[in-house]
């Protein structure tokens, strides 16, 4: 199926304009290279209820995968886990798993990652890293499984 997608940039500072959205551009030109349809695109500041709101919106326009960049890390203001989690129906810990586990042999760092999916309505959101290159890196740890768990998600037969 031709899965339509919306991505999210996390950013405080982004979302003022003090430095250009480097992550979600990155993450559109992944998703299309995927073969995926990009429907929209939000840029939001580090508040639970505008990632909250930014999600809802993104699913009202028909995105059955949602992408999320930044947030996900240890600062005070990074609260986008917090945030899904409060309007999931479930989480799917593999995915922050895998993304953690494969991102160590990059960088140690990503020990500090809180990268979740959950699902939210009938949608699959993956919350990603804020760094371009971290998220596009994590979502191609991930990327294998995602058409499968959307076709369950939106009810479409599947072969397994
Ligand atoms: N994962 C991958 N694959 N590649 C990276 O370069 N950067 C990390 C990490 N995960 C990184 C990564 C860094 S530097 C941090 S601090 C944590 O994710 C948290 O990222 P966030 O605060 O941008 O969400």
């Amino acid at each position: 199926m031709q899965i339509n997608v919306g991505i999210i940039t996390i950013s405080d500072r982004a979302s003022r304009g003090q430095y250009d959205d480097l992550g979600g551009p990155a993450l559109k030109r992944a998703a299309e290279g995927y073969g995926w349809k990009v429907l929209t695109e939000s840029l939001v500041p580090d508040e639970m209820t505008d990632i909250q709101r930014g999600i809802r919106e993104q699913i009202a326009k028909g995105c059955e995968l949602i992408l999320t960049t930044g947030g996900t890390g240890v600062a005070l203001r990074d609260v986008t886990p917090e945030a899904v989690r409060e309007i999931a129906i479930r989480e799917l810990p593999g995915f922050g798993e895998i993304m953690r586990i494969e991102s160590m042999k990059i960088t140690s760092n990503a020990i500090l990652s809180r990268n979740l999916a959950v699902v939210v309505e009938k949608t699959l959101v993956i919350c990603l890293p804020g760094k371009p290159s971290g998220a596009v890196e994590c979502l191609g740890f991930v990327v294998g499984a995602i058409p499968h768990c959307v076709e369950v998600l939106q009810e479409v037969p599947t072969s397994c």
